[in-house]
């Protein structure tokens, strides 16, 4: 526990957008800026049926998804509205500008 992996500078991660990092022996991980310069780590994946949430549209504090338009809450990866469903969350966390995930957040999430 307590490992953190560093992925890059907060200022590379577009505003309103993510950047996706592979882990070794866990799932593809989706890191989103939001317009309000916080920082959320998801496994890249809507809990509907798989869609990549890195390539939807951020606003405010939720991520739509691009293939079916569900919209997950960046902080609990949770589906809202009537929408039903939760992505694994990664901690993460911003020292110096640069970005960190928690590695073993990363394994359990994929596990
Ligand atoms: S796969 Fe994301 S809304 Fe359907």
């Amino acid at each position: 526990m307590g490992e953190w992996l560093d992925i890059g500078w907060l200022h590379e991660i577009p505003v309103r957008g993510s950047r996706t990092v592979p882990v070794d022996g866990g799932e593809e991980i989706a890191v989103f800026r939001t317009g309000d310069n916080q920082v959320f780590a998801l496994v890249n994946k809507c809990p509907h049926k798989g869609g990549p949430l890195s390539q939807g549209i951020v606003h405010g504090h939720s991520v739509a998804c691009p293939l079916h338009n569900w919209n997950i809450a960046l902080k609990t990866g949770e589906a809202q509205g009537n929408d039903k469903g939760c992505t694994p969350v990664i901690p993460v966390k911003v020292n110096g500008g640069r970005v960190l995930i928690c590695r073993a957040g990363a394994l359990k999430a994929a596990a």
